[in-house]
């Protein structure tokens, strides 16, 4: 299934979990910081995950931007959507994956699955042990 990741990064965490999911998805997946997001990425795309660090209880500005600016100017139709986020966990923790995966449901798209959380132990990381491998086994359970 061709797939985008747009991911939003400021300490790498994020990035480092679109890096893993790329492995998991090869040749037919692609990723991409969303600063250098431009349109013609999601060119017969079937499958775009959308990841960014949770920040102030919702998804990082970068990531916001970009996914209004996909729900604004891509057709809804064909592209599934699934967002994951980064952060810490606890009850005030926040959800930057469901924030994205709000808007795009809201822009028409078929969110295709649970907004997922990937904790990092402290705010610049390192990611908590397994989450690496969780990010993998996610990303082959999307696209299957
Ligand atoms: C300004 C700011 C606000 C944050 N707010 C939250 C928050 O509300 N909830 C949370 O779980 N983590 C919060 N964090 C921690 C980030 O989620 C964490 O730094 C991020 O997961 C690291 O990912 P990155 O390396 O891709 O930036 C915040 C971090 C920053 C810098």
């Amino acid at each position: 299934m061709k797939t985008l990741i747009v991911y939003d990064s400021k300490y790498g965490n994020t990035a480092e979990l679109a890096d893993e999911m790329l492995l998991a998805l090869g040749s037919e997946a692609k990723a991409c910081d969303c600063e250098q997001l431009e349109l013609g990425m999601l060119e017969g795309v079937e499958l775009l995950i959308i990841g960014c660090p949770t920040q102030k209880w919702t998804a990082s500005p970068p990531a916001r931007d970009a996914a209004f600016v996909i729900g604004e100017s891509v057709s809804p139709s064909h592209l599934k959507v699934a967002t994951f986020d980064t952060g810490f966990v606890g009850p005030f923790a926040g959800s930057g994956a469901a924030k994205l995966a709000d808007m795009m449901a809201e822009a028409g798209f078929e969110v295709v699955a649970r907004p997922e959380h990937f904790r990092v132990e402290h705010l610049h990381g390192p990611l908590e042990e397994g989450e690496t491998e969780r990010a993998r086994e996610w990303a082959l359970a999307l696209a299957a």
